[in-house]
Order: structure tokens, then sequence, then C-alpha cells
């Protein structure tokens, strides 16, 4: 099975040998009954490994062209136990922009371990390599401004300095960037976002080609213990079975309103990766299939963007991102509030910063929404 598309359907699972139903059963067991001392049938304890969950994890990898998966009950939870490979003393450089729980979790939970985090200075990678820097972990676009980073040239610095390049792919998803062909070595979901694609969920997912890394993130997962559920493997399942139709609509919708965006004189910035204007427009387009469904900017000062976002009556304030429904943030407010103010200010996550999630609503409705709150917020 070569195409894509087609794997989304049909990647992963085995067919139910007992009933052949068509869907992956919803092994909701704890534990399993062993024939005699020392003989299972492949399956012990649910946090080791559960069925439905196995099905997950076999799909997530076969998409990413990796070899291992492995599902965890967060985004957080993931990249939890992706940083659990390392200990004190060692370093970890990020990207400028990354998810706001990211650095929260480096900078309030792993510092208190030893393991220090560097955010890469001009986005020199090479430069801010320390001889403890263990990983280079990124995101692209990144988490909020849409900063794109040459997947293939970061790995190759991780390599040629023998650590690991760890990428955060929730943005993009299998369908439009495969990180692990582009030399990473650990591919990293919010999974909660386009894969679930209903806002009805809260996962993560890891894969890797490596099997000495995979076994070591196996022994974590297990030994951490923060595993996804049989019901949400299920829901994630059969979110990722309509990944690819949602990713054409959303992308298609998310073009056309980052190009009326872009034209508006409210408009002060303007963050979309194929906007021609973008400056990161050919790294992107080299690496991925699309711009993706998420678009940042600024509206100019004479625009109170308090109102703006009251005055929305389609695209829902709130937080997270991916889902059918457009969706609008304040990074500096809800999904940033935990980096310092000075520090998102430097990385330019101002104020004034809105960020969409585009759905699959019709894009005519989701600009003229967008259009009247504008109006509206003009002082
Ligand atoms: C890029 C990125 N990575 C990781 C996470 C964390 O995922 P979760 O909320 O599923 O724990 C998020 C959440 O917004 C995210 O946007």
């Amino acid at each position: 099975m070569t195409n894509f598309e087609t794997v989304l359907i049909h990647g992963g699972k085995s067919i139910d040998e007992k009933t052949g139903a068509v869907n992956v059963p919803i092994y909701q067991t704890s534990t399993y009954k062993q024939d005699e001392l020392g003989k299972h049938r492949g399956y012990e304890y649910s946090r080791t490994g559960n069925p439905t969950r196995e099905a997950l994890e076999n799909l997530i990898a076969e998409l990413e062209n990796g070899k291992y998966g492995f599902a965890f009950a967060s985004g957080l939870a993931a990249i939890t136990t992706v940083l659990s490979l390392f200990k004190s003393g060692d370093n970890i450089v990020i990207s400028n922009n990354v998810y706001g729980g990211t650095f929260r979790l480096l900078n309030q939970v792993f510092n208190n371990f030893g393991i220090t985090f560097t955010i890469a200075e001009n986005e020199d990678y090479e430069k801010s390599l320390t001889e403890n820097t263990k990983a280079i972990l990124i995101e692209s676009p990144a988490n909020p401004l849409l900063t794109i980073t040459d997947i293939k040239a970061v790995s190759n610095i991780a390599h040629k300095h023998n650590i690991l390049s760890i990428v955060d792919n929730t943005f993009m998803t299998p369908y439009l960037q495969r990180p692990l062909d582009l030399g990473a070595d650990i591919v990293i979901h919010s999974a909660t976002k386009y894969l679930g694609g209903h806002c009805d969920l809260i996962a993560g997912l890891v894969v890797t080609k490596d099997k000495k890394l995979a076994e070591k993130i196996g022994f974590l997962q297990n030994s951490i213990g923060a595993i996804l559920e049989p019901f949400d493997s299920y829901l994630l399942i059969r979110g990722i079975k309509t990944l690819a139709v949602r990713m054409d609509r959303i992308t298609d919708n998310a073009q056309y309103a980052a190009e009326f965006l872009q034209k508006h004189k409210a408009v002060k910035n303007i963050y979309y990766p194929t906007l021609t204007t973008s400056k990161d427009y050919d790294t992107h387009i080299k690496q991925s299939k699309n711009g993706g469904g998420m678009i940042s900017f600024e509206l100019k000062e004479n625009y109170d963007i308090n109102k703006f976002f009251s005055s929305l009556n389609l695209v829902m304030l709130a937080e997270s991102l991916g889902g059918v429904e457009s969706l609008v943030c304040h990074p500096a407010s809800m999904t940033h509030a935990s980096i310092p103010a000075e520090i998102r200010e430097k990385i330019g996550i101002t104020d004034n910063l809105i960020r969409l999630s585009i759905g699959i609503e019709n894009k005519e409705d989701i600009i003229n929404d967008l259009e009247q709150a504008i109006r509206k917020a003009e002082r």
C-alpha cells in the first residue's frame, strides 16, 4: 500500500480475526488472562500494550514513514516521555518559537531535573550547540508565528554533532510534511489537533525509525505510564481516516483567508508560509505540500483586538487548533502565556498577535465573519 490516502483508511490495523469487524475493536480492558505462568497471548497489562492503541501506533508509524509508533495521553505527555531520554547536565536547543506548553515543560519542569535548554539565537542552530547539547527540538511551522525551519539542514547539523533531531509535526501532519524523510530522528504530534481533527480528544504520538531509540521510548512509555486510553485510540484512528479530505479543504480555505487578510487595510503583519511574500516560502515549499491551516496576523494600532475577538460570530475564541471548526486565539494571553513577557516580546509574540485555525466551513462565510469583526474593531 503506497498511496497516503489509502494508508489513512487501511494502514496499521489487522482485521479482527474473530468477527471480521472493519473497525478496530475497542479493547476496553486493563489486563489479560494468561494461559499459564509465563505464557500469555502477546498482552499482559494495558499500560504496556493494548490492541486498540497498538493499531493506532502502527498506523501513525506507517503514515510518518517510520517503523515504531507510540501513543500518549496528550501531546505534552508525548513530549515529556521523549525529553525523559535525557539526563541531568544535558542541554536541548529549541527553535525560536515553540508551543508555550513545551517551553513551560522545559523551563519549569525539566530545568528542575538539571536538563537545560537554549533558544537558537537568530535561528543559528550550529552556533547554539554546546558540548552538553544532546538534541535539537523544532517545530516547523512553529507555533504561533509560523516560522519555518529547514528540517533537513537542522537534521544534518544534529547528525554532524552526533545528537538527535526532534520535530514536532503537529501543524503540518504527515499528509503535508514527513520529517523522518528529511532526516529527523523523532517526530512528535499533539494528535489533539489535526490528526484527531474534531476537538473531541486529547492525545499525543511519537514516531521513529530507529530500533534502539524505539526500545528506549517504549521503555519510557511503559515506565512513565502516560499512555492513550483504548477509547481515545479508537477515536483518533477514526479521525485520521479523513485527514486528507479535511486538510485539503482546510488548506484551500486558509490560503484564501490569508490572501484576504494580506490585502486588508487593517492588517499590519501577516504570517502564513505559502503567501508568495513570505520570507520562508522557498524553504517551506521544499519540505511541505502546502501552507496548512494556521494563520497569524496583527491588526494596526487603530483597531481594538478585544472588540475584534468579541465581534466574531462564526469563528470561535478558544484554545487549540486543527478541528473542523475555525478557531481564533490570542497567543500572548492564551497558548503562550507561560512564556515570560520579555521573551515573548523578543521572539515576536506581541500583545497584538491573533492566531487563526481555519476549519472546513464555507470559505466566504469565514472571511465575511473576519471582515465584519474587523470593521467593528476600528476605533
Ligand atoms: C505544536 C504543539 N505541540 C504540542 C502541543 C501540546 O499538545 P497537547 O495539548 O495535546 O498536550 C500543542 C498544543 O497546543 C502544540 O500546539
